[in-house]
């Protein structure tokens, strides 16, 4: 029986909440009620209980309470935790990684899947502070389903209502289906830049921000696959769950990638050096009278192609490539030329390194689809969704 705790905010939503939980009740699942201090002025603990047939645990260190289920061990107990409503205070509180109540205590403790069902007025909604929140959260793996547009109780109109119960009980379902999706596979993701010392001092490098390998690490492990994470120097959080092995050079990069091997799939999204210096001086080069030095550069390994044509080929290779002109072709040229069984191309004349929002070209062996333009993290759900169907059409 899976076991989600229902984490209720503070907001003129809740009482909504009451009919979601009879709902996930009555499809088998056991619903632990967790009452923020606010949401007991919306809704009473005792119709949340009665409804979800579980005491509501709303203090942090209840007599009595710590000692039969400690907070801690309530949290890694969740198969998932469904925040609803989430409010803009109750978001802010996560994304910040406060521990002020019993709500966001669990919410920092626990290992398993965050869905957010948010609510609040329109203009808390799409305030920057707000949407920053939920982007910090997004990162980090939290899904969100809504809000939707329409009216809300303050007589407003915009988005900011709570999704409709049918779409939080949908969400709830394929966070749960998802999460074994990929068990027992083991995943190499590689991301950010690779930066090629000069001396101690000065690198070549690139623009890449790391958030799209970032966001596919999270988006796989999110379904159960054990993910290593090859990354070059880049300034994100680890998403949960995923083995993060920090490299900086595309020598070491490689090394690291072959060091994982025996696995199922390999991801290159990482923005590797062409090329690296020939030699690198061991103390800082020095101006001179005779003009600045000439650099010798020697082409780096092709990891992507490397691990293509390897003997322990992984079942499953994917690439990225930024073009600036020519996608298709060029793209497809790549594909081939790597050995890859999937390449994703981007236009980087239109979505530049460091943004948050991308937009491919996603060629297969079978032929090209033109996603469209969507959110890092958006991208990397839909590519995890297509890994799963390879997976299962394997068998
Ligand atoms: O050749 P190009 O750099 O455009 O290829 C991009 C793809 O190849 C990306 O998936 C990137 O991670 C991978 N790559 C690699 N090792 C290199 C160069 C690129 O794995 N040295």
């Amino acid at each position: 029986m899976p076991r989600i705790i229902l984490i209720l905010g503070g907001g003129i939503a809740a009482y909504k909440v009451l009919d979601i939980a009879r709902e996930l009740r009555r499809e088998g699942m056991e619903v632990i009620p967790v009452m923020t201090e606010a949401a007991r002025q919306f809704v009473t603990p005792l119709s949340l209980e009665v409804l979800c047939g579980n005491p509501v645990h709303g203090e942090l260190f209840r007599p009595g309470q710590e000692s039969e289920i400690g907070h801690i061990a309530l949290a890694r107990s969740a198969d998932l935790i469904l925040v609803c409503p989430a409010t803009a205070n109750l978001m802010s509180r996560m994304a910040h990684g406060m521990a002020d109540d019993l709500a966001t205590t669990l919410l920092l403790a626990t290992e398993a899947p965050i869905l957010l069902a948010p609510a609040m007025n329109p203009h808390m909604w799409s305030h920057p502070a707000t949407q920053a929140n939920l982007s910090l959260l997004e990162q980090r793996g939290v899904r969100c389903v809504g809000p939707s547009h329409g009216n809300v109780a303050c007589g407003e109109t915009g988005t900011g209502r709570l999704a409709e119960s049918d779409k939080i009980l949908a969400a709830v379902r394929s966070s749960l289906a998802k999460a074994t999706d990929l068990a027992g596979r083991k995943v190499i993701v590689t991301a950010g830049p690779t930066v090629e010392p000069l001396d101690p001092v000065r690198f070549i490098s690139n623009y890449s921000s790391g958030l799209q390998g970032y966001a596919i690490a999270g988006a796989l492990a999110a379904r159960g696959a054990d993910v290593r994470l090859v990354s070059g120097p880049v300034s994100l959080p680890t998403p949960p769950s995923v083995r993060r092995i920090d490299v900086r050079t595309a020598e070491e990069m490689k090394a690291a990638c072959l060091e994982q091997l025996p696995v199922d799939a390999v991801i290159c999204v990482a923005a590797v050096s062409d090329w690296r210096p020939e030699s690198v001086s061991d103390r800082k080069m020095k101006k001179s009278v005779d003009g600045p030095p000439t650099l010798i550069l020697r082409e780096n390994p092709d990891i992507l192609a490397t691990l293509s044509h390897i003997e322990t080929r992984p079942a499953l290779v994917v690439g990225f490539a930024a073009e600036t002109d020519d996608l298709q072709n060029h793209a497809e040229q790549k594909r081939h030329r790597k050995g890859c069984n999937w390449l994703l191309a981007n236009d980087v004349s239109k979505h530049h390194f460091g943004g948050h929002r991308n937009q491919v070209l996603f060629l297969t062996e079978t032929g090209t689809e033109e996603w469209p333009e969507m959110d890092k993290s958006a991208l990397a759900e839909r590519l995890a969704e297509q890994i799963v169907a390879f997976f299962q059409k394997q068998g």
